[in-house]
């Protein structure tokens, strides 16, 4: 297994790129299987989990064709013809049961292995299973699988959601895209990986309409065709690299990246004493002068402060003046970053949902490990900043969600190198 071995306190200088989002383009690759004319996805990351989606499409009988050099794959699901996403795909990545209501939609029936529990949650996908069963699906749950089938196509319906879902919105609105009727998705997820999702559903030939509001309403059509898209820049990968200008008192151009639906980041990072501006089509993060300040957050939905963001900033939060509480109210087990945090020298105390964290003067380098994505990059963020030498093992779990990352921070100077085997 690989580490990732850095030496902090050199301020980044420099640029760099933002790829697409993966969580934009997980759900988008899982709606090609709606249609059997072929889907052209753009700006497509080079992170571990896309292929893991391209390996479960193909497990379907989906033609998938990735050309990492353009950046791109092509999504051909006319020969598609196996209904089975297996518990070996899923239980690596629980993004496989957005092929759910792609599946049922398009062939009526489907098996997916329920995907469990993970790091950060228990994570249960009830959501989505109710919501499909309005539709008409009719749902078993057997030897850790969910059994679909429908006689004839789903039926549109309303749909409240008793509480926002990201994965929930996107199952139901590919199911919906093939339905008989309108489908209205109340208290749906605003994210916008989800309305790049409802963009690419209309190229498709869908009729998705209220994107980017939290009522959606989906007219089913019959088939839908072959369409291209480009993936919206990720901006959890454009937060946390904004984190390690700030954490380093560095200033670094995000280029492809965007300001505005990254407002609640941006916003808060603005608080905290961080420069951020728009430039050069990128947004340009800097911290010149004195130390950041502490500032409370709570996580929110889109367009709250991501979860997904909640680790990097706790680590910045470490290293500043003051105290600043953070709370976590999407996951009830999203603080795993905290002891090895305090490993290093933070000061953090979690009181349920709620983590207080008091700023120190300075963090040192250690051995160091974390069980989820976001969860070890804020270690990462944390060794740039630290005194020291930092060795980051499990790095399976950045690659997942992080495109070179060593790559992007070295080229800013970052003393940092991968090393392979552990230690
Ligand atoms: C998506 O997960 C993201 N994953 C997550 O990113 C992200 O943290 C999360 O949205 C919240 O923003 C992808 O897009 C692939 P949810 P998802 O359904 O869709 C509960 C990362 O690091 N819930 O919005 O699974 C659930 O347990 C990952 O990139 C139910 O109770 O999230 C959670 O507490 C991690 N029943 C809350 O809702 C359900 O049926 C929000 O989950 C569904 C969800």
């Amino acid at each position: 297994m690989d580490r990732i071995i850095i030496t902090g306190g050199t301020p980044l200088h420099g640029e760099i790129p933002i790829g697409g989002a993966k969580n934009a383009a997980l759900p988008l690759m899982a709606a090609a299987l709606l249609s059997d004319k072929p889907l052209v996805l753009d700006n497509l990351p080079g992170v571990a989990d896309i292929h893991a989606m391209g390996n479960l499409l193909a497990e379907l009988g989906a033609k998938v064709d990735f050309d990492a050099v353009a950046r791109r794959v092509t999504i051909d699901a006319g020969a598609a013809d196996e209904t089975t996403a297996p518990y070996d795909i899923v239980r690596k990545m629980r993004a496989s049961v957005l092929v759910l209501g792609p599946l049922l939609a398009r062939f009526g029936k489907a098996r997916v292995s329920l995907p469990g529990g993970c790091a950060i949650g228990t994570r249960p996908v009830d959501l989505h299973l109710s919501a499909l069963e309005k539709m008409g699906a009719v749902i078993e749950l057997e030897g850790g699988y969910i059994n679909a089938h429908v006689d004839g196509p789903l039926k549109g319906a309303h749909i409240i959601f008793p509480s926002v879902t990201v994965g929930g919105t996107e199952n139901l609105m590919m199911a919906a895209a093939l339905a008989d009727g309108e489908t209205v998705l109340a208290n749906a997820a605003r994210e916008p990986e989800v309305t790049d999702l409802a963009h690419c559903l209309n190229a498709m030939g869908a009729d998705v309409a209220g994107i980017g509001t939290d009522t959606l309403r989906i007219q089913g059509v019959r088939m839908l065709s072959a369409a291209a898209h480009s993936i919206v820049p990720d901006r959890i990968e454009t937060g946390t690299y904004a984190i390690a200008a700030a954490i380093t008192g560095g200033d670094v151009l995000l280029t492809g990246a965007q300001l505005a639906t990254n407002e609640a980041v941006f916003g808060v990072l603005s608080r905290a004493g961080v420069e951020v501006s728009e430039d050069q089509g990128g947004v340009r993060v800097a911290r010149k002068n004195g130390r950041i300040r502490g500032v409370d957050l709570m996580t929110e939905p889109y367009p709250g402060f991501p979860t997904d963001m909640q680790a990097q900033f706790m680590a910045l939060m470490s290293l500043a003046e003051g105290a600043s509480m953070i709370t976590e109210s999407i996951f009830e087990n999203r603080f795993m970053h905290v002891p090895e945090l305090v490993r290093m020298g933070a000061d953090i105390n979690v009181h349920g949902a709620s983590a207080i964290v008091r700023g120190v003067h300075g963090l040192s380098g250690a051995p160091v490990m974390a069980t989820d994505l976001r969860a070890s990059v804020s270690l990462v963020l944390a060794a740039l900043a630290a005194k020291g030498e930092t060795e980051i093992n499990r790095v399976y779990h950045l690659d997942r969600g992080y495109e070179r990352i060593e790559e992007k921070l070295a080229a800013c100077g970052a003393n940092i190198r991968r090393a392979s085997g552990s230690a």
